[in-house]
């Protein structure tokens, strides 16, 4: 039988690039009381990861040294502490945790995590959390329905694709923004593509046929002005500052911030299995090639979500379409 003692943690040691992280053996204790021990098998990276390991967010300085990295997993549960009555070995859950996620194991508190259905891949379950759960709760916060005309930016990346489609599921009219690359993509999902650049409220405007509602800004660049100049009320517009507090509360640890980031995790998953969305792989890394995934993220043209995964079939390098595109301009 499998031996589950020894982990293999994504670590650093002092702030900076992804190049700091290095994927160290560590020892895996057995689970604390109401604690879980998951193997991971699929685990998403997000900017703000990146944004915390840099440096650039100090919410988290007082943290001990050396650090992890990570918040969404999807594993099989290995082993359970006293007192866990939910789950049992051999479930297949998508969890969360602060940091951590990066690694072959994770123990984390029975309450963090939430059963994978079988229609939800693994690939995509490990991409779930952080994006899903800013996506919802940011639809949910302008409360986004049928009614409404909403235009978010970015609307192919990580984030960006999830909201745009759950608003669709809402039956918003949804317009997105992006470069040409992306128009197929968009369209395929039911989103009117608008390229971004100068000109962009007119495109947009012609694009809608009628007032935006509603504009949710993921890139980060003029959103407020756009929004004026769409004529977007102040309470239905939400820029990128927004966004990045509504990340860092879902990697909040005390127990309220669990339990919300459980709650929203439910429903993200419920809204995976029935199709209201769907999560495109942007990229599919080995966990020791992270240094290599959190590159690609960084180029900021990721189409989907970029994922880790600890049992990769293989390792040998395939080109992706994007890159064909890219590779062919
Ligand atoms: N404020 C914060 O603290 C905070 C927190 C998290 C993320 N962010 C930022 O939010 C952005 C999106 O993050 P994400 O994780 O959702 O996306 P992502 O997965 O990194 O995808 C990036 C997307 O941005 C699009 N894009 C590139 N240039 C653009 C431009 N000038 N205007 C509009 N869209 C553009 C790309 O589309 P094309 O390939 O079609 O160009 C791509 O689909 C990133 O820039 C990230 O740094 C900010």
């Amino acid at each position: 039988m499998k031996r589950h003692d020894e982990n293999r943690v994504v670590e650093y040691d002092r702030p900076g690039d992804a190049d700091v992280l290095e994927l160290r053996a560590r020892p895996l204790p057995a689970p604390g009381p109401g604690e879980v021990t998951v193997e991971v098998i699929t685990s998403g990276i997000s900017h703000i990861d990146g944004f915390i390991r840099s440096g650039r967010e100090d919410a988290w300085g007082d943290d001990p040294w050396p650090r992890r990295s990570g918040s969404d997993f999807a594993g099989i549960v290995v082993a359970v502490g006293d007192g866990v009555t939910r789950w049992r070995r051999g479930d297949d859950v998508v969890g969360h945790v602060r940091a951590g996620a990066h690694a072959a194991y994770v123990t984390v508190p029975q309450a963090t995590l939430v059963a994978k259905p079988r229609g939800v891949t693994w690939e995509t379950a490990g991409g779930l959390y952080l994006a899903g759960a800013t996506a919802l709760d940011t639809l949910d916060d302008v409360r986004v329905g049928a009614d409404d005309v909403v235009v978010i930016s970015a609307a192919a990346g990580g984030v960006g694709s999830i909201e745009a489609q759950i608003a669709r599921h809402r039956g918003a009219t949804v317009i997105g923004t992006c470069g040409d690359r992306n128009f197929d993509y968009l369209r395929q999902v039911g989103i009117t593509p608008v390229r971004y650049g100068e000109g962009i409220a007119d495109r947009i405007r012609a694009a809608a046929g009628k007032p935006v509602t509603v504009m949710i800004d993921n890139f980060g660049q003029d959103g407020r002005a756009l929004a004026d100049e769409l004529g977007v009320p102040e309470t239905r517009y939400r820029s990128s500052e927004d966004r990045r507090r509504t990340e860092l509360g879902l990697l909040a640890d005390d127990a309220e911030a669990l339990s919300r980031g459980t709650r929203l995790l439910e429903e993200v998953v419920r809204l995976a299995e029935r199709r209201a969305f769907t999560v495109l792989v942007s990229g599919f890394y080995p966990l020791a090639e992270i240094a290599e995934a959190y590159r690609d993220l960084s180029r900021l043209h990721a189409r989907g979500k970029v994922i880790l995964g600890t049992r990769p079939v293989t390792t040998v390098r395939s080109l992706k379409a994007r890159d064909v595109f890219e590779a062919a301009r």
